[in-house]
């Protein structure tokens, strides 16, 4: 058994009042958050937490201070890793400056890397925004550079018995109108970038697990075998995180709030209680059973995700 943290758009260093946010957001708190989910982390160590993973837009925008000052406040008693964001790609020298300043949040000094766990390959594979790669200003295209799709297929292909996890920043689908009761899917992604995920889930039915961020919103869709998660902005009310927990067997996830462990005041807009998601959106058990290729996964909900 493998357990993991899940955590995004931290977005350390962003001006108060600024931004794209769906709650309330208190970047300028991190430190506190990050101390509040130490103190989570030592008070279960029973859970024995392996890492957590960042699914980006650590920071709101690169400069050398801002990574070192990254660098310090997510020092916690696991090891962090980093699936870059847009926002972590602002400079032109993000990607030298990111392998240089904190190049422990890279494992295998990648930045796009493989993580095993108990029957399980976790892939971060970092979105690209536009045509020029790892740079990012203002363009919402997000796709896969063709080496890192390369790779991320080499990988799923190499290993039809286990289970793949694949985490990138940029959602997949828009939250389904049965959560937001907009009268349309809400933040949906570019046709094309749909498109390359239905062809990895299409192909690849090892791939059960995908993780994503940028829309600040909990959200849990299902395509076929495939659970497609995004999580809520780390810095924003009621400061959420996801609990992953994998076997061979079984998948779970939990999302957790960390309000009960903070001193501060936060305030929350309850007209927009959708972005914390419904019950299926936060959490959910799923069994997969991966005997040979044509592996078998089955969902265990309690509504209609
Ligand atoms: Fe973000």
């Amino acid at each position: 058994m493998t357990r993991f943290l899940y955590i995004a758009d931290t977005h350390l260093g962003a001006v108060q009042g600024q931004g794209y946010c769906q709650q309330p957001r208190y970047a300028q708190r991190l430190p506190a958050l990050l101390d509040a989910l130490t103190r989570w982390m030592e008070a279960r160590p029973e859970l024995e937490i392996s890492f957590v993973l960042h699914g980006g837009d650590m920071v709101d925008s690169v400069d050398p201070g801002a990574l070192r000052q990254a660098g310090e406040v997510f020092r916690l008693p696991v090891p962090v890793c980093l699936s870059l964001g847009n926002h972590d790609l602002t400079s032109r020298d993000a990607v030298e400056l990111w392998r240089t300043v904190v190049p422990c949040l890279f494992p295998q000094g990648r930045l796009a890397f493989t993580l095993e766990c108990d029957g399980w390959m976790v892939h971060s594979v970092p979105t690209q925004w536009c045509d020029e790669h790892y740079y990012w200003e203002e363009a919402q295209q997000p796709h896969l550079s063709v080496e890192d799709l390369a790779w991320l297929e080499a990988a799923l292909a190499a290993h039809p018995d286990m289970a793949h996890l694949v985490c990138t920043h940029g959602a997949f689908v828009g939250v389904p109108t049965a959560q937001t009761g907009f009268d349309t899917a809400y933040h949906v992604p570019p046709v094309a970038w749909t498109a390359t995920l239905l062809r990895l889930i299409r192909c690849y039915p090892q791939l059960k697990v995908v993780f994503g961020g940028h829309t600040h919103i909990n959200s849990h869709v299902r395509i076929t075998q495939a659970h497609l998660v995004t999580a809520s902005a780390f810095v924003e009310t009621p400061f959420e995180f996801k609990l992953v927990e994998v076997t061979p067997e079984r998948f779970t996830l939990e999302t957790v709030s960390l309000l009960p462990y903070l001193s501060f005041q936060a305030g929350y807009d309850w007209n927009r209680t959708f972005v914390q998601g419904r019950g299926c959106d936060r959490g959910f058990v799923a069994t997969v059973q991966t005997s040979g290729p044509a592996s078998r996964w089955t969902g265990d909900f309690g509504s209609s995700c």
